[in-house]
């Protein structure tokens, strides 16, 4: 998949779950550098960000109902919520997606290390290391993005949240992941996309806005990879409202 394809199915991911802001761009840059401090080969650096951006496309799938509720969701609703790694990944398949480090970061992102995690319960070292980078990246801007229900976020937000991880280390998260991202965070590495972390244009997603012929594309994509043929509506009605965001706003 191009990146093209994958940043606008991001970007309309992103519309239908407000609360993401400019999550995905900020994961995304986490990640490449991420990967250039662990030296890995170019290619595998693209691979990596690509699973950065198309890390929720299963959350096409969740209803808005339940992607907008901060917190309180009903078990059944948690239930439908934890779907959304094997969704994404059951899509990306559909469209002739093979690259491992792909469908690992999307499928395995929500793992823990000590095997409490979903949607697979895996454990430890079975964790694809890819996906146990990335949820570390995840988990940080989870709990420093400023979010439209949450705008309390603080200057010391970050060294709260790293804190957590290491609270964390070898139960939820991969201490080597913590240890890599915190040294670029000392190292001031990171603070270009900190800097988005609080302001209002960080709320909205960034980049030019998507064409009627990438929003046609991806419209393609996401019906060509329906988990539900009686799903079609509901994905116009989200290209739909893309294409009002995005073309004539
Ligand atoms: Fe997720």
């Amino acid at each position: 998949m191009d990146f093209k394809l994958a940043n606008a199915l991001g970007r309309i991911v992103e519309l239908k779950d407000r609360s993401t802001g400019a999550h995905t761009w900020r994961v995304t840059m986490y990640a490449q550098a991420m990967a250039e401090a662990d030296r890995m080969p170019i290619s595998d650096i693209m691979s990596f960000m690509l699973g950065a951006v198309l890390h929720d496309l299963g959350k096409i799938d969740v209803p808005s109902d339940i992607l907008s509720k901060p917190t309180g969701l009903t078990d059944v609703e948690y239930l439908t919520m934890k779907r959304h790694p094997v969704d994404g990944w059951e899509r990306l398949r559909r469209l002739g997606v093979e690259d491992p480090f792909v469908l690992n970061v999307v499928r395995s992102h929500h793992e823990r290390m000590d095997g409490t995690g979903y949607p697979d319960g895996l454990r430890g070292m079975n964790i694809p290391i890819e996906a146990r980078w990335f949820a570390v990246i995840d988990a940080f801007d989870a709990m420093t993005g400023r979010r439209p229900y949450r705008d309390d976020i603080r200057d010391n937000a970050p060294a709260l949240a790293l804190e957590d991880l290491q609270a964390h280390a070898g139960t939820w998260y991969e201490p080597r992941a913590i240890d890599a991202f915190k040294e670029l965070y000392d190292a001031g590495r990171l603070d270009s996309i900190l800097e988005h972390l609080n302001d209002q244009a960080g709320l909205e997603t960034r980049g030019a806005p998507l064409s009627r012929e990438v929003i046609e594309m991806a419209r393609d994509a996401l019906l060509k990879s329906s988990l539900n043929t009686a799903d079609h509506q509901r994905i116009d009605a989200i290209i739909e409202l893309a294409q009002h965001r995005e073309i004539e706003s």
